[in-house]
């Protein structure tokens, strides 16, 4: 784990409230693993506020330093927002444990929601780009509110996915909830395993899925967090043993979708 002060390369909006943040680091970073993440904080003078977590979502090319992939919600996403290209951002990470990588030739299916992309392009990425996994095995299920919320299918395509989308509003794609076609693709093929970090009810729903038709699961979970690393227990989930919690910073992000109870 490092603390840095990250530079910002670039802060550039994609469209209505996302953006993405490249930030100059050293080689501390780039052996951040797919769901592994970062908190960030901004200089207390503009934003007094905690840090706050966010996925890992590219690794720069050169090794220059990490790229996030964020969408404004509230205070501090607001604030970062407004950070220019030049200013510094701390950064505390790579933090938690990231995904586990399926068997070479395993067939898979990666499930987003929303901003819940961002961990699973950086597993995309480095399956297929880094691993020299077949692209023919990994099927993407994207889906989102609407058109707008749809991000990162030009990462997806320039992989050579195949991503099928829904929108709730059906501005784009199927409208339905992305677990609709996933039930659909498991009925006729089952994968080897499901990675899935979208809303809380996309993921419980997709737990019982994987529980029902028998395929391993995945899940990178989101909580609020304040410290990132285990220290003040705000970030805890509860366990399918009884009476045990887990914690999302350090335990996970990601698990095995058998280990919560939603
Ligand atoms: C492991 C992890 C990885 C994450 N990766 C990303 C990412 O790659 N990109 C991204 O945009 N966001 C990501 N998030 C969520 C991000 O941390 C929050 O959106 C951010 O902290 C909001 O801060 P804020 O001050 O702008 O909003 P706040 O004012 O704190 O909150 C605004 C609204 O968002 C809700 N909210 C805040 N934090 C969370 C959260 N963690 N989960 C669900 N709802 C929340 C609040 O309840 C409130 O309704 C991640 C969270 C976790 C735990
Ligand atoms: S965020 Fe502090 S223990 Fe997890």
């Amino acid at each position: 784990m490092f603390l840095e002060k990250g530079q910002v390369l670039w802060n550039k909006k994609l469209c209505s409230s996302y953006f993405k943040l490249g930030l100059k680091l050293s080689g501390s970073f780039y052996d951040a693993k797919p769901g592994q993440f970062v908190m960030l904080r901004i200089d207390e003078r503009i934003a007094p506020l905690l840090r706050r977590p966010f996925s890992v979502y590219r690794i720069i090319e050169g090794r220059k330093g990490v790229e996030i992939l964020y969408r404004v919600v509230g205070e501090f996403t607001g604030i970062l927002s407004g950070i220019r290209e030049g200013e510094c951002v701390d950064i505390l990470g790579p933090l938690g444990n990231g995904f586990s990588l399926p068997k070479k030739d395993s067939r898979v299916f990666i499930v987003a929601g929303g901003i819940g992309v961002a961990p699973l392009v950086f597993l995309c990425s480095y399956l297929i780009v880094e691993k020299g996994y077949d692209s023919s095995t990994i099927k993407v299920f994207l889906g989102a509110r609407s058109k707008d919320d749809l991000l990162c299918r030009d990462d997806l395509s320039s992989l050579g996915l195949e991503v099928a989308i829904t929108t709730d509003d059906g501005s784009e794609g199927e409208t339905c909830m992305i677990t609709s076609p996933v039930e659909a693709a498991l009925k006729k093929a089952r994968p080897d395993m499901i990675y899935a970090c979208g809303p809380s009810g996309m993921m419980k729903c997709l737990s019982e899925m994987a529980g029902d038709y028998g395929v391993a699961c995945q899940l990178s979970m989101e909580t609020v967090m304040a410290c990132g690393f285990g220290a003040c227990l705000g970030c805890a989930v509860e366990s399918k043993d009884a009476n045990k919690y887990l914690h999302v910073c350090k335990d996970g992000p990601v698990f095995d979708s058998r280990d919560i109870r939603f």
